[in-house]
Formats: C-alpha cells, sequence, structure tokens
C-alpha cells in the first residue's frame, strides 16, 4: 500500500495537470491543507516535498511553495523600434471578417477568433440566472433599460472596480453592448474625424476596425513583449503628431498577453496627463490572470487622470450576453448620451442575469477555477506549437487569458498560411490584422480557449505542416 504523503503528492499533481493550481501560483500553507484533509502537517510537508522532488514545485524561502514555471519555450524576445510608423487610415477588413464568420462554423477547427469554447464559459449558471430574471421580474425585462443601465449591475462593476483601488461608484458606470462598443464610445467621447489615436503594435485588430470606422488614424507604437507600449516611442511620437487619445490593453493585452507592472502603467499615465492626452483603457482580460492575482487598473492607480476605463463580460461570462460597460471618467455624461445614440439601450435580460452573477458571488467561484484552466490550455498549445512547428519558432508568454502570439521562421506570409488552413478546416488570425501597416506578416495569434482533443491536435499538426512547406 501506498504510504499517506504519496496519495496527496499524487492528488496535487494532478490538480497542478490540470491547471487548478497554474504556473507561478502558491499552494495552500501546510496546516491548511493538513486541516482540510484531515492529515498531519508532517504528512503534508512530506507530500510537498515530493512534489519538489518531482520538479512540480519550489520551495520559496519565508514565502511557501509555489507551482513551477514550465521549461522555457523559445520566448518572443523583446524587440522594439523606438521610431513609430506614421500615423494611418487602417484597412484589411475583408480577412477579419472571413476570421469572424469562421468563428460560427462547427466544421471549422477554431483557432483564429479569441472567443472561448462553451466548456470554458459557465453556460449553466448564465442560463439559470437569465430564466429567474426574465421570470421573477418579467415586466422590468420587457422594457428599455435607459443609460446609464440597470443599477444593480453598475453597483456591483463598481464594488469590483474598487477592489482594485479608486473609489468608483455606480454612476460613474455607463453598461454598453461589449466592450468594443466601450471603445468606440470612449474614442467617440475625445476624439473627431480625422484625429491620430496612438496604439499598441501588435493591437487587437477589432480596436483598429473600430478606428476605421470611425475615420481616425491609427499612430502604431512598439509594444515590448513584457511591459507593453515602449515609452520612449510614445514620447517620440509626441514630438511629431498631434495625437488626440491612447488606447492600451494593459492587463494580458491581446495578442502577446503580457501583464504591465504597475511602474510602467504609472509612467505612460505621467507621460499622457504631461501631453494632455486622454488614456483609454481596455480591460477585457484583467479578470484572467493565470497566478489568480487581479492586476490593478490604470484607472485604480490615478483615479483622478484622464482615463476611460472599458472591459465586458464576453471573455468569462459569455460573449453572447454582449454587456460591458465604460467607467467614463469626466467624460460620463458625453458618452451616456453616445450610447442611447448608438443603440438606445443594452439587452434588459442580460444586464439584470449578469448583476445576479456578481452578487452571489458565483461569478468569482468560477474565476478561480478558469484561469488555471486557461493557464493550462495556453501551456498546452505552447508546448504543441513548439513540438510540430519548424525550428526556429518562437512563442509569447502570457502571463493570462487565452491567446498565443506566433512568430513563424522564414518569410512565411501568414494571410497565405490563413488562407490554406482555412481551406483545411483550420482558422488562424494572421499577423497582419494586428497591424494598420500591415506588420507582423510572418506572425499568427492561436486562440487556446479549446478543448484539447485529437481533432485539435490534428489541427495543429496539420498547421505546421503547411508552415513546413510555406
Ligand atoms: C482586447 C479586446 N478588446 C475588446 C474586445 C471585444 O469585446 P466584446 O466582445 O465584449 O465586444 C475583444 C474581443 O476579442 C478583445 O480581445
Amino acid at each position: 500500500m501506498r504510504p499517506l504523503y504519496q496519495h496527496v503528492a499524487a492528488e496535487l499533481a494532478q490538480r497542478i495537470t490540470e491547471g487548478v493550481y497554474a504556473p507561478g501560483a502558491r499552494l495552500p500553507g501546510v496546516r491548511s491543507v493538513a486541516r482540510q484533509r484531515g492529515v498531519s502537517v508532517a504528512t503534508v510537508v512530506a507530500a510537498y516535498r515530493r512534489l519538489e522532488d518531482d520538479g512540480h514545485i519550489e520551495a520559496r524561502a519565508r514565502s511557501g511553495f509555489y507551482v513551477r514555471a514550465r521549461r522555457a519555450i523559445h520566448a518572443i524576445e523583446p524587440e522594439c523600434e523606438v521610431a513609430a510608423s506614421p500615423p494611418r487610415l487602417v484597412t484589411g477588413q475583408e480577412m477579419a471578417m472571413a476570421l469572424i464568420k469562421a468563428a460560427n462554423d462547427p466544421g471549422i477547427v477554431q483557432l483564429g477568433a479569441a472567443v472561448p469554447d462553451p466548456d470554458y464559459l459557465p453556460t449553466l449558471a448564465v442560463a439559470r440566472a437569465m430564466a429567474r430574471v426574465a421570470r421573477l421580474q418579467r415586466t422590468r425585462a420587457a422594457g428599455y433599460m435607459m443609460p446609464p443601465g440597470a443599477p444593480e449591475l453598475r453597483r456591483q462593476i463598481a464594488r469590483r472596480m474598487s477592489e482594485s483601488g479608486g473609489g468608483i461608484s455606480a454612476d460613474d458606470i455607463v453598461i454598453t453592448t461589449g466592450c468594443q462598443e466601450a471603445l468606440s464610445l470612449a474614442l467617440r467621447a475625445v476624439t473627431q474625424l480625422g484625429d491620430v489615436v496612438a496604439v499598441e503594435s501588435p493591437a487587437f485588430y477589432g480596436l483598429l476596425h473600430v478606428l476605421e470606422s470611425l475615420g481616425l488614424e491609427a499612430l502604431e507604437i512598439p509594444s515590448h513583449p513584457h511591459e507593453g507600449m515602449a515609452l520612449d516611442a510614445l514620447a517620440f511620437a509626441f514630438e511629431r503628431w498631434p495625437v488626440k487619445a491612447c488606447v492600451v490593453v494593459p492587463n494580458f493585452s491581446n495578442p502577446l498577453g503580457f501583464c504591465m507592472p504597475d511602474t510602467h502603467k504609472r509612467a505612460l499615465i505621467g507621460l499622457l496627463a504631461k501631453h494632455g492626452v486622454p488614456l483609454i483603457e481596455d480591460d477585457v482580460y484583467g479578470d484572467l490572470g493565470f497566478d489568480h492575482r487581479r492586476p490593478s487598473t490604470c484607472m485604480g492607480l490615478a483615479p483622478d487622470a484622464d482615463i476611460i476605463h472599458c472591459s465586458s463580460f464576453s471573455k468569462t461570462l459569455a460573449p453572447g450576453l454582449r454587456i460591458g460597460w465604460v467607467a467614463a471618467g469626466r467624460h460620463r455624461e458625453r458618452i451616456e448620451y453616445l450610447k442611447y445614440v448608438s443603440s438606445i439601450a443594452s439587452p434588459t435580460v442580460p444586464q439584470l442575469a449578469v448583476a445576479e452573477l456578481l452578487e452571489s458571488g458565483r461569478y468569482e467561484r468560477y474565476l478561480r477555477e478558469v484561469r488555471g484552466k486557461y493557464a493550462s490550455a495556453v501551456a498546452r498549445m505552447g508546448d504543441a506549437v513548439m513540438k510540430y512547428f519548424p525550428e526556429g519558432t518562437r512563442v509569447s508568454q502570457p502571463q493570462g487569458g487565452f491567446v498565443l502570439w506566433v512568430e513563424l521562421p522564414g518569410k512565411i506570409d501568414s494571410f497565405e498560411l490563413a488562407r490554406h488552413a482555412l481551406k483545411q478546416g483550420i482558422s488562424i488570425a494572421p499577423g497582419p490584422l494586428f497591424s494598420a501597416s500591415g506588420k507582423f506578416r510572418n506572425f499568427i495569434r492561436l486562440s487556446c480557449a479549446r478543448v484539447w482533443d485529437e481533432r485539435l491536435e490534428r489541427a495543429l499538426i496539420t498547421l505546421a505542416g503547411l508552415v513546413q512547406v510555406r
């Protein structure tokens, strides 16, 4: 019979493999594990030592035991130009539309759009909450929920946001139809046709398309793969161009996945304040950090600065709810009006259902589970890419979210690759979609929020084969 400590070690190892404890996460203290399992402290210490010997965890002096980061793979190295390319109008929407349409086709292996498989979403809890509010608040549910949106939802959002600092109140929040509408309203509040907007490079393509639709010019500022927007490049850009707004995704950016350190966030806020430029912060992945720590928001770090904070529940609860928000700072009245002009109101039932999920604590419980699952899914996809793709391939090292940014070796044209992959029933997001000037020709973005199965692995092998022959 196996000794008891080995049983405990095996169970914990399994939880690490399943991502319940993500790379970098601190394991619970030995006393609390001992209490929980009804075993002695010595048994847990022996189990932890075993896990340490097996390379699953590491002890840190006076701090406890942590899940080991997975083995180093060829990470995308910092490579930042100081010069930003001149501002330009965004083009190339056709490929993005093909990608977006492919996202609805169940016959296609979806590695393109950053939309989680339903298996990662709390679909049952969402369905129950929707049914409950539709039944219990029938007449209210049938009416418009005029801007700024359902008070109970705004209260819950303000409560959660205040936990990252800043003392946000429900009156600061305007409910929107997803983060995309939030970004659009924020940009409309602070810019006019033809204005220049500084964006990260690479940038989330939805943002580039919002800029295009508003007749704004994108000024691409290189993004450092660990820290985010290069501030020397931004300072240089301010000297040359009349920048009217700056948009960043500081927490688990799309596509690079870094979390901007607080010092960098503060320096960015300071630089923008110096030039009187508003910051639009997109925090849509902020709740999905692999180490279970909720990173600070720019708005939380500098509540008095000119910051508009945009987010949604699309990456966590369900994209189909279409519930997002803007914490609009000094632009609240204008944004409230623009929201009304844009779509009168966001749907009522999803607003009430999300409020209920937040209030009951179900949202937090779900987040605790899913963060580890995403950490594992990203690690697994990264390892598979390094296994199957040709020598010289490099991948990002995300700290949260669920996308991987992959640099392919040689002169591969990722647009061509995406077209061929689609013919084989696989969708990927080619790199140039993430740039207003067609950069990142040899990059692709892969969405890892997929259930790992044979079909997915085969798709990666097919993709690797296509990269090989190009
Ligand atoms: C960084 C970022 N912002 C905004 C959005 C759009 O979010 P929503 O579906 O809530 O409109 C996405 C979706 O992919 C995203 O990745």
